[in-house]
């Protein structure tokens, strides 16, 4: 079969955050099964663009509005990624360092749906599968079928993932114009609640829709940003399938980012290792248990509520535990966090940015992984902690409550809580230290238990295949 992604990410081009791991991993385990996969992203100015070799493949021209636009598609010579990897680079609009964050990624994102539409219409054969992933891709399901230039197109089966429902690419219908010229009695495919919303017309359009999770689908119809109908209607094509964790990148076997390389048999000295560096650089006492949060520093993630239920923890149980938190985001909560890190010097640091390598040494070292998100469709740190024999701390919601089994119940190896609140945080933190402190056999277990759960992505790409099946 021959599948084309399409995405804003994909580790190690770029990553923001779970979706760059999901599109650099799934293609590669279809692949691995056979298939001819390709992956198409923008090109940005990133570190593996200048350290890799690239060979032109195509050069276009199209129109956003009245400003016309040159293209091209490089693609990378050594299948370095075990797919095949395309970068469309439109010059002055997508070759910028960062993935978002500009006034203008409306007009940077629809440029590169644009091109990607109009480069697949100049193909001599059809891929079998479009695939994209997020609102980023959200029209090209659209722009297929009722895009005249492209609609040659629109016998190609589209399959279209949320990863998360909050971000969903709002445009004003001022902007309409920018839009190649369509179908326009079709206009209310691409309109939610009186703007251009290409998170819901990839739901509308999209031959089938999934998102990272089932417990997310679920949640979806009734807590989805505004689209809760919309989703409620089209709940017969849409289906929720758990991410996977790509094994030979997050492996603390093979892991060259950590200090101590590490198995189920190895857990507790490995780990006593790596969090013995952890300490030294962020002067915490190693005795103690060690909690860290990793992540982007947003609501959706409840960091708002992290320094005060850190401090709150500290406080409440005496000083007997350590934070760390690695993440960045909201400037005010980046603050409150650094400032945390001075006054509580010793039981609480941070390394507010972005640090791949950190993070994995921080899943190797720490003893316990909080995650309190208020919106989670799956999320993938819980599931790096299990690998790691980190604990998982977690709210019951989407994802979470998908891999993570509270240690209260029957086989359990993680914590769970209901509110993402000081209160419900500094309770469970509270539960962390007493099973850290005075449940050591089963803490022991609950490690080398979870680290041998296989949460690898062969079950869920033959999922997301058979899908694809289903529709040719
Ligand atoms: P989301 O995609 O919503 O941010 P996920 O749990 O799916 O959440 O994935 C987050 C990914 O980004 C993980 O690989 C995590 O380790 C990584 N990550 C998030 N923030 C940072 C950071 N500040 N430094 C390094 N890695 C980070
Ligand atoms: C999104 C979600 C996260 C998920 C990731 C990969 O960013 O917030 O929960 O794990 O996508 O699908």
């Amino acid at each position: 079969m021959e599948i084309i992604h399409v995405s804003a990410e994909c580790y190690p081009v770029a990553k923001a955050g779970g979706l760059g791991d999901v599109v650099g991993a799934l293609p590669k385990y279809q692949a691995e099964m056979g298939h001819v996969v390709k992956v198409l992203m923008p090109m940005y100015r990133t570190k593996f663009l200048y350290q890799n070799d690239w060979e032109l493949v195509h050069e276009g021209g199209q129109h956003l509005g009245d400003h016309a636009f040159n293209y091209a598609v490089i693609k990378e010579k050594t299948n370095k990624l075990g797919f095949d990897l395309y970068l469309v680079d439109i010059n002055g609009l997508l070759d910028r360092e960062k993935i978002y964050g500009y006034d203008d990624d409306t007009e940077r994102f629809l440029a590169f749906q644009i091109a990607v539409c109009d480069w697949l219409a100049k193909w001599q054969h059809m891929p079998q599968i479009i695939h994209c992933h997020d609102h980023h891709t959200g029209l090209i399901p659209f722009m297929i079928k009722y895009c005249y230039a492209f609609n040659h197109l629109a016998s190609i089966p589209t399959v279209f993932t949320i990863h998360n429902a909050q971000y969903q690419g709002w445009i004003g219908w001022d902007k309409a114009h920018l839009l190649p010229a369509y179908d326009s009695w079709k206009w209310g495919l691409i309109d939610w609640n009186h703007n251009i919303n290409p998170l819901a017309s990839a739901i509308k359009c999209a031959w089938r829709v999934t998102t990272v999770s089932p417990s997310y689908m679920e949640e979806l119809k009734f807590a989805a940003n505004g689209i809760e109908n919309l989703l409620a209607t089209e709940w017969k094509k849409s289906v929720g399938i758990l991410n996977g964790i790509d094994g030979d990148v997050w492996n603390p076997q093979k892991d060259s980012l950590i200090i101590k390389n590490y198995d189920e048999h190895l857990v507790k000295e490995g780990k006593r290792r790596n969090k013995k560096e952890i300490a030294s650089l962020f002067g915490f006492d190693e005795e103690k248990p060690l909690m860290v949060f990793i992540g982007r520093l947003v609501d959706e993630k409840a960091a708002d509520v992290l320094p005060d239920a850190i401090r709150q923890s500290v406080y409440q149980h005496h000083g007997n535990v350590n934070f760390m938190v690695l993440g960045s985001g909201d400037a005010e909560v980046e603050n409150r966090i650094d400032a945390l890190s001075h006054q509580l010097k010793g039981y609480v640091n941070s390394y507010i940015g972005y640090n791949e390598s950190l993070s994995h040494l921080l899943y190797a070292g720490a003893d316990f992984l909080l995650m309190p998100s208020r919106v989670e469709p799956c999320g993938l740190n819980q599931m790096y902690a299990l690998r790691y024999g980190t604990i998982p701390m977690v709210r019951s919601t989407g994802g979470l409550k998908d891999t993570v089994k509270d240690f209260g119940d029957w086989q359990g190896y993680g914590i769970r809580f209901n509110n993402a609140d000081v209160n419900d945080i500094t309770y469970s933190v509270g539960r962390a230290i007493d099973l850290y402190n005075n449940k050591r056999d089963l803490y022991n277990w609950m490690r080398s238990y979870m680290m041998g759960i296989d949460h690898s992505w062969d079950a869920s790409a033959t999922e997301y295949i058979k899908l694809y099946e289903s529709l040719i």
